[in-house]
């Protein structure tokens, strides 16, 4: 029996996950425990909500509301979308608990006793439009690396490289858009630079089973040379810095946050009354531990982890394996939470069976490279795979038996060689399953187990039952018995990839027991003849995308209810605003040129239309995404009103996720305040009229602008 700790990626609590952090860590975790729970393995599953750091803050900075009321907010929003995805965590806990600071506190000033951990002073960014210190995400520029112009001031989002402020190139602030001036200030450092030899060892021996990318990442800093960090930063949302000097500083979210893995066993160990019982995972070197996480995590788990755990105790393990994924694109873009960029999970939950999320979630892993998200795709797979071999072959062989063998498994009887030859594939495949998931290859243990499904069909058809059943009544028995020894491997074997379907499958099958209480090897075990079948609806509903919505006159445009968050004065132009506004699932950034129409406070909170596809540009050198809608005459400009209780991300014109539509092809459209005042639509020359709306009710323009104001 081994012990497996399985480690899952702290999602932070800034909004909603999205799938493509669902397939690198959550779901492909819950497939890793459940086999190994099932293999009769010990096995603890921890992890919790990353309820610090300025990804919090900044989203909690827009809200206008304390950073606490977001990080609860979304923790419980994540506690329930794992569950809902059938996630089942040993502790899912979070990082404002007292004893994850406590414990966290203990660990950094261990580090500092052995001097692994020092105080220095170094410069950081400072905003001197409100005086303050800018961390992490407070600052964007371009990657030096991959160029992406919306790198933050510790990482770029696109490539996952780490970066200190001012190596971005002209790096800014993020909610005045003013260069940042640096400033000395003092923080504590960890001594990364002492891990050199140590890590580098390590990294190089017995690293066999690792994914290839992850090992070459890892040794790419290693190659580097290490650098010691800071491990705080000037921020008051966090855990304190249990020292003198630091009341306005905290500890780095990273720093702390990896330290959640030993945490969050003490804390279970702790409730289940064994307070020293974390010792079994942490310190037994037979222990392995296995972390679930996405391609930006890596040099944390695989260099900064290792080097705190090695400086705090020598008699910690080390991770066992990092199974890294790479990137879930979205249209050749990364997703991103941060970029508000992604198929949100409470979304999928609410339209989708959590299995043939989990299914799509593992077919289509990135697990050795990026891979492509696709609604087509997406009901492709799950049509043509999931629900097409699986799910016609179970619900076939279960319908035969149940109508024509009084509702129970027939009898075995004897065996020929095609019969034979089906269950040798069995336990082929069964054994192919386990192979790949011992080290991680969830993909390939996901097809093993849908190849056994076709070749059960290929089986049953083969068979023709429906035929055998006039010829020879004792040798069709024979064929449906084999063909439900087959479902029932199948539903063990997918237990672990797809729990809820399978819960019913075993159900079906006439079995009382809890499914997930099986064994591993149960799956190549026979059926019991005779036992009475309870067989139900067809395992998997097929997934009808709404048809595209038929082309209408607007479809060039996506305009969806906004509420600005932020507004600053654009730095190099005295008409311009720069604008944060929400959209519900994303933020963004516009430049408007309102600013001698509207003081900051009447704008702060209002909700506005938002044209969200028009092509990004930068106005005198600020990034804009997107143009609010505002009628306008020679002296007056008046917002288009959107109602007070209008929901965030309402579409108010045209086609959501219309493509992107160049400046240019904007102005050849028309818009204008109609008799009766409400904003209208006109095409390019009037041979149309659309209201601009929300839930029915036609939207207006601000300052009491006349019938015949144009809108743009
Ligand atoms: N919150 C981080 C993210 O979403 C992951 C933290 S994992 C931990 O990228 F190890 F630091 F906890
Ligand atoms: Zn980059």
């Amino acid at each position: 029996m081994a012990k497996i700790l399985v480690c899952i990626a702290w999602p932070y609590a800034s909004g909603p996950r999205h799938l493509g952090h669902a397939a690198a860590t959550f779901i492909p975790a819950d497939v890793f425990a459940r086999y190994h729970r099932m293999k009769g393995d010990e096995v603890l599953v921890v992890g919790g909500t990353d309820m610090h750091g300025t990804p919090t803050t900044v989203r909690a900075d827009e809200e206008g509301v304390p950073p606490n009321v977001v990080a609860e907010r979304f923790h419980a929003l994540h506690a329930k979308n794992i569950e809902d995805l059938g996630v089942r965590y040993d502790l899912y806990w979070n990082t404002a608990d007292p004893h994850h600071k406590q414990w966290c506190q203990e660990i950094l000033l261990g580090l500092r006793d052995k001097g692994h951990v020092y105080e220095a002073t170094m410069v950081s960014p400072f905003c001197t439009t409100d005086g303050r210190f800018l961390p992490d995400r407070y600052v964007e520029g371009t990657c030096p690396n991959c160029g992406f112009d919306r790198a933050r001031g510790d990482q770029c989002d696109s490539c996952g490289h780490l970066w200190d402020p001012f190596e971005l190139k002209e790096p800014k602030c993020r909610i005045h858009g003013t260069p940042p001036v640096p400033r000395e200030t003092n923080h504590l450092f960890f001594r990364l630079s002492a891990f050199q030899e140590r890590l580098r060892t390590w990294l190089a021996s017995g690293k066999d089973h690792w994914r290839h990318h992850v090992l070459t990442f890892a040794n790419s800093w290693i190659r580097e040379g290490l650098k010691d960090r800071p491990v705080t930063r000037d921020l008051d949302w966090g855990i304190e810095v249990p020292l003198p000097g630091f009341a306005s500083k905290r500890i780095y979210v990273w720093f702390e946050a990896v330290m959640g893995y030993l945490t969050a066993t003490r804390e279970w160990y702790l409730r289940a009354g064994k307070p020293e019982g974390w010792r079994d995972f942490w310190y037994d070197p037979a222990a392995r531990q296995y972390y679930f996480i996405g391609k930006d995590n890596i040099v944390f788990h695989t260099i900064i982890w290792p080097a705190i755990l090695l400086g705090s105790d020598d008699r910690l393990v080390l991770p066992h394996d990092v199974p890294a994924t790479q990137y879930l694109n979205i249209s050749g873009e990364k997703m991103s939470a941060g970029r508000g960029e992604g198929v949100w999970l409470p979304d999928l939950l609410a339209r989708f069976d959590p299995d043939q999320i989990r299914y799509y979630a593992i077919a289509t892993a990135p697990e050795t490279k990026d891979s492509e998200f696709g609604w087509e795709d997406f009901a492709q797979r799950n049509n043509s795979e999931l629900l097409a071999v699986y799910g016609n072959f179970a619900h076939r062989a279960l319908t035969f038996a149940d109508r024509n063998f009084a509702h129970a498994i027939p009898e075995a009887g004897f065996l020929d060689a095609a019969d034979k030859a089906m269950v040798r594939a069995v336990e082929e495949q069964w054994g192919k399953v386990g192979r790949n998931l011992e080290f991680v290859h969830e993909k390939d243990a996901l097809r093993e187990a849908i190849q056994l499904a076709r070749l059960g069909n290929q089986y049953f058809d083969q068979k023709a039952p429906w035929d055998l059943l006039r010829k020879d009544r004792v040798a069709c028995g024979t064929a449906i018995h084999v063909a439900l020894r087959v479902v029932k491997a199948l539903t063990l074997t997918l237990a672990p990839f797809l729990p809820f379907s399978s819960a019913r499958l075993w159900h079906a099958l006439g079995y009382d027991s809890d499914v997930h209480g099986q064994r591993w090897e149960e799956a190549v075990e026979d059926v019991p003849e005779g036992q009475p079948l309870r067989v139900g609806k067809p395992p998997f509903a097929k997934i009808e995308l709404a048809p595209k919505p038929a082309t209408g006159p607007a479809d060039r445009f996506d305009v969806r209810v906004a509420r600005i968050v932020d507004v600053a004065d654009h730095p190099n132009a005295d008409k311009l605003y720069v604008l944060q506004v929400d959209l519900g699932v994303e933020r963004r950034q516009i430049v408007a040129g309102i600013r001698e129409h509207y003081p900051p406070e009447a704008l702060r909170g209002r909700k506005i239309a938002l044209l969200v596809n028009l092509q990004p540009a930068k106005l005198r050198g600020v990034e804009s995404n997107g143009m609010l809608l505002a009628g306008e005459d020679e002296s007056t400009v008046g917002l288009v009103n959107v109602p007070e209780d209008a929901p965030v991300g309402e579409q108010v014109l045209g086609t959501r996720g219309a493509a992107e539509l160049p400046f240019s092809e904007f102005q050849t459209y028309k818009l204008q305040v109609a008799e009766g005042g409400v904003v209208q639509f006109l095409g390019k020359a009037g041979e149309t009229k659309v209201s601009l709306q929300v839930k029915g009710v036609g939207l207006t323009v601000d300052k009491g602008l006349p019938t015949g104001t144009w809108v743009h």
